[in-house]
């Protein structure tokens, strides 16, 4: 019987009724694979730092790069903030940066059974957002300056840090299994080239490894373009890569076409740890009541198995969360959380584990 080392950050807010749930689905979908999961919990996040002025344990990076995999709810709370204004209780920058895992990895599908702003067939949404996650603008994260008159943060784009995030694009559309309706496999890079000097190094380099990916399209959008094609023709997008705070801006935004936040999983990926979390936030407004959907968390339970190579598990679980929708088991509301509740989501999925 094999096993796997989950690193668990339950975090704030709806994080620890969404991690429960996952860890429900992830546990009983495993023991059918012969799997066991080995939890061990990390307690990080706002509550951390209002209790201890630091948002991560001591030791908690070594601890997390020892696990198979780590499963992080959202965290932050936005009353905790640091002297500057900014919020203490976020681990963005201390897992992204300190774990090195450049390639955020945002997968957007509208499933069948879903209700959605948009007049899309299932299926015919299914691209995957690359995020580059350890420079841009969220490099200056604690380094911008502020006076009472003036604030100034400032962009990074790197050669090498550009380089290995299209990388992983390309390689990306080469491996995953959605496909755009036309049935074309590209990669389309966004930025705002036309205006600042840093994206027009993005676009030099994204062009540069394009070329050595001649059996895969290269595309390019201009970001404020790139959101109005979202909307209007979601079906043409494959893989999109680009700067950090424009995959933070457009993840979201393709969340809002394919049912909302709590349906968008996310891996953070490096080549000595990853992690798996929501795209969205803690949404403390509606925590504890068991309000919010769970399906971001578990889809991010999947992603990590498979990321652990536990493939048959990873499948079962999205097929699972896939036959809940289109048998209508499970409905997303107009406000998007789960009608019957959190709890009700789970019981749904479990009970679809062929
Ligand atoms: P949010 O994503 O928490 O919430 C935005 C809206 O979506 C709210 O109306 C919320 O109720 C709703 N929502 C989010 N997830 C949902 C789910 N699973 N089911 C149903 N409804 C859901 O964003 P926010 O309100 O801007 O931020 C709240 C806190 O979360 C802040 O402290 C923010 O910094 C933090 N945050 C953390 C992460 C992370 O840990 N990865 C990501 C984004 C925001
Ligand atoms: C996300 C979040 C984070 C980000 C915040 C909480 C730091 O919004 O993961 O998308 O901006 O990257
Ligand atoms: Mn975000």
């Amino acid at each position: 019987r094999s096993t796997v080392q989950v690193s668990v950050i339950p975090g704030d807010g709806i994080g620890p009724e969404l991690v429960e749930s996952a860890l429900a689905v992830m546990t009983e979908a495993s023991a059918r694979d012969g799997v066991e999961l080995v939890l061990r919990e990390e307690p990080a996040g706002a509550a951390v730092y209002a209790e201890t002025g630091d948002a991560l344990l001591p030791g908690a990076l070594d601890r997390l790069r020892a696990a198979d995999g780590v499963l992080k709810g959202p965290v932050g709370l936005p009353e905790v903030r640091k002297p500057d204004g900014t919020e203490g209780g976020l681990l963005g920058g201390l897992l992204r940066i300190g774990l090195d895992t450049f390639a955020n990895v945002r997968p957007i599908r509208l499933l069948p059974g879903v209700r959605t702003v948009m007049r899309s067939e299932p299926g015919s949404i299914d691209y995957v957002i690359v995020r580059e996650n350890t420079e841009g603008l969220y490099l200056s994260r604690g380094a911008g300056v502020r006076n009472h008159h003036a604030a100034s943060d400032q962009m990074l784009i790197t050669r090498a840090g550009t380089e290995r995030v299209v990388r992983f694009a390309f390689e990306q559309a080469r491996q995953r299994r959605g496909a755009p309706r036309d049935g074309v496999r590209r990669v389309t890079c966004v930025d705002k080239s036309n205006v600042l000097r840093s994206f027009a190094l993005f676009r030099d380099v994204f062009d540069e490894v394009a070329a050595r990916y001649p059996d895969i399209e290269a595309d390019h959008l201009y970001a404020d373009a790139a959101a109005h094609a979202l909307v209007v023709e979601p079906e043409r997008f494959d893989v999109l890569v680009m700067e950090n705070f424009l995959g933070d801006i457009l993840s979201d935004l393709g969340a809002g076409t394919v049912g909302g936040l709590g349906m968008c999983p996310s891996g953070n990926i490096g080549a000595e740890a990853a992690y798996f979390e929501p795209i969205h936030g803690s949404a403390p407004m509606i925590a504890g009541k068991n309000l919010a959907n769970p399906v971001s968390q578990i889809l991010s339970g999947a992603l990590l198995l498979r990321h652990c190579g536990q493939e048959a598990t990873a499948a079962r679980i999205e097929a699972a969360v896939e036959s809940a929708f289109a048998t209508g088991r499970v409905s997303i509301l107009p406000s998007g959380g789960p009608e019957g509740g959190t709890e009700s989501v789970t019981q749904a999925v479990i009970g679809a584990l062929g």
